[in-house]
């Protein structure tokens, strides 16, 4: 009598787990399929693909900066933080953090100027120009590009 029970469970427990099996492989199929097509969504773009091949993904909001304000975001070639402006109405672009007296890292701007509390540099926030010594060279400046309601950083520009 106990055997045969053992027996009748062992059976179903054959039965559930093939049928386990089969549903699984069934629905691996469709999630596996599905998983790599979100990858190469940017592939019909062709600034998408400048950007990749540039390695630099950085974006922000554009709620964010508002005319006059500014955002911090990371530098992915250097990790430095940089400052994302938009010193007029459409117009945007971002300065280095980095202080090009001694390396220290200047405030946010504010009032159109950044200042580096080192040793007092101060440097235009829209253009990065050097407004007071003892530095002597501008802020580093990068492009920035507005796509729909994001800002993405470009390029280093030459001074
Ligand atoms: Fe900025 Fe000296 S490091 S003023």
């Amino acid at each position: 009598m106990d055997g045969g029970i053992a027996a009748v469970a062992l059976g179903g427990a054959g039965l559930l787990a093939g049928s386990l099996t089969a549903t699984f492989g069934r629905d691996e199929l469709p999630a596996n399929a599905a998983g790599p097509s979100p990858v190469p969504t940017g592939s019909g773009s062709p600034s998408a693909g400048a950007g990749a091949s540039a390695g630099s993904a950085v974006s922000v909001p554009a709620a964010s900066v508002p005319v006059g304000g500014s955002a911090k975001v990371k530098d992915p070639a250097t990790g430095d933080a940089l400052y994302v402006v938009q010193p007029k109405a459409g117009q945007y672009c971002a300065f280095s953090s980095i202080c090009t007296h001694s390396g220290c890292a200047v405030d946010a701007p504010k009032d159109n100027q950044m200042y580096c509390p080192c040793h007092g540099s101060r440097f235009d926030a829209t253009t990065g120009a050097v407004l007071n010594g003892p530095a002597t060279k501008p802020l580093a400046k990068f492009a920035v590009t507005r796509k729909g309601d994001q800002l993405e950083l470009g390029a280093q520009q030459k001074a």
